[in-house]
């Protein structure tokens, strides 16, 4: 197993470029589905997670799905002979989003069958309200032999209301009503800018979606869909891994390609800590201070502090001026990096849902085992700052959903490098 390795204590410095936004690639991956013909998607990031997409969709007999070009960042789907709707275990259970397949393939080849995706590290994460919306609109759901069965003639507009809001759940069934009869009307929706993203490549196929990005989206179906060209939006959550790369080490970094509109809540929590972030070229510039302040953080669904920085920013905070408490209201079970990070001196207190993280004046480097992706990325972060090296071992969690990381890390200065199993 490949690990990273990191020699802390240089500020980082330059430019670095955000790739195309991995939880936007999948669902927009999936939606290939929904339109006979060849899809040709730019920006696509070169990422694990993307590549077992791409093989979801070649196992159900989708063609040609795989990265191209120069920075491998094309990547064409073609729907042409015949699709086998399934989605099968050995795919499903390493990368849960396989279940985005769910809502395209019943809404237009009638049936489904996707392996049930179990619990992951970070929670239980079941998809009740992904099936749901898909019952709502009319599709006959049933669960044998560890796989859910969905099947409809022909699916009918409904009116959904999340009982939670869910990210990948308000895509696969905003997914499943574009080819409904009639109007959808989904209530409570994820309003995150992926989901925003999903629909602007629906309606390029010819879809009728509007209201997304609120959380009330309404869905006028239509008979057939066409194939898109659509470059992807940058990767807000890589944008702001790589600002608090520049707030660890007291660097000065311009992000470019960072969305400010994307990133507000996290924008605000680092100008808080007494970061300078200013949009610039195209991007985000962050100047920080040698020792950052501490800032309170809760978890909530986008716009406010998102979860998939949580990581990040609680190991920013090993390192401030006070102390700082971090409430995680998504995932139960999202601290793992905590007793990695205490490995390396870090004080933080966990009590249920909430962490206390207690600022030290130095990290030191220490080997450490990634648990999964945002967890990874706060080591590799706390090894930038730490005394020493740190090894980061596991780092297959962390190929996972950044393209390249310790590559675009050492071009700012660090002191990086991967080491190959
Ligand atoms: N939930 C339910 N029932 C459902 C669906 C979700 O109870 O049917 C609960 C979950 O257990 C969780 C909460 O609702 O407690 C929110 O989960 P959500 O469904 O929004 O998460 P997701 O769609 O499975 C996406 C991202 C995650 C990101 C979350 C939250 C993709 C492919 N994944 O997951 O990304 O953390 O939204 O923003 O879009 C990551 O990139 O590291 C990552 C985990």
């Amino acid at each position: 197993m490949d690990k990273i390795i990191v020699k802390g204590g240089r500020p980082l410095q330059g430019e670095v470029n955000v790739s195309g936004a991995k939880n936007a690639a999948l669902p927009i991956l999936a939606s290939a589905l929904l339109a006979d013909g060849k899809s040709v998607y730019r920006n696509v990031p070169d990422l694990a997670d993307v590549k077992t997409m791409l093989k979801v969709l070649e196992t159900m007999g989708c063609g040609t799905a795989r990265l191209t070009g120069r920075k491998k960042d094309v990547c064409e789907v073609a729907v042409e002979g015949p699709i086998t709707p399934e989605a099968p275990y050995d795919l499903v259970k390493t990368m849960r989003a396989s279940v985005l397949v769910l809502g395209p393939l019943v809404a237009r080849y009638g049936r489904a069958r996707v392996s049930m995706p179990g619990g992951c590290a970070i929670g239980a994460r079941p998809i009740d309200q992904h099936l749901k919306g898909l019952k709502a609109l009319g599709a006959d759901i049933t669960l044998t032999e560890g796989y859910v069965e969905a099947r409809a003639k022909q699916l009918k507009g409904g009116t959904v209301n999340f009982d939670v809001i869910t990210v990948t759940g308000t895509e696969n069934v905003m997914m499943a009503a574009v080819l409904a009869k009639g109007r959808s009307v989904l209530e409570n929706c994820a309003r995150e800018p992926e989901v925003e993203e999903l629909a602007r490549v629906l309606n390029k196929m010819g879809a009728r979606i509007e209201g997304a990005g609120t959380s009330v989206i309404t869905i006028d179906g239509v008979e057939a869909l066409n194939p898109v060209e659509h470059a992807i939006l940058p990767d807000r959550i890589e944008a702001g891994t790589l600002m608090v790369a520049a707030a660890i080490t007291g660097g000065n970094v311009l992000v470019k390609h960072a969305v400010p509109e994307h990133l507000e809540a996290v924008i605000l929590k680092l100008r808080e800590t007494g970061c300078t972030v200013t949009a610039e070229q195209g991007g985000l510039r962050v100047k920080a201070p040698k020792v950052v302040g501490s800032v309170d953080v809760k978890t909530t669904e986008h716009p406010g502090f998102p979860t998939d920085m949580q990581a990040q920013l609680m190991g920013l905070m090993t390192v401030a001026s006070g102390t700082s408490v971090i409430s995680e209201s998504i995932f139960e079970n999202r601290f793992m990096h905590v007793p990695e990070l205490h490995r390396m001196g870090a004080d933080i207190t966990i009590q249920g849902h909430t962490a206390v993280v207690k600022g030290v004046k130095k990290l030191s480097g220490a080997p450490v085992m990634a648990t999964d992706l945002r967890a990874s990325a706060s080591l590799v972060l706390a090894g930038l700052r730490a005394e020493g090296k740190t090894e980061v071992q596991r780092i297959y969690h962390l190929d996972r959903g950044y393209e390249r990381l310790e590559r675009k890390l050492r071009n700012l200065g660090a002191d990086i490098r991967r080491v190959k199993a």
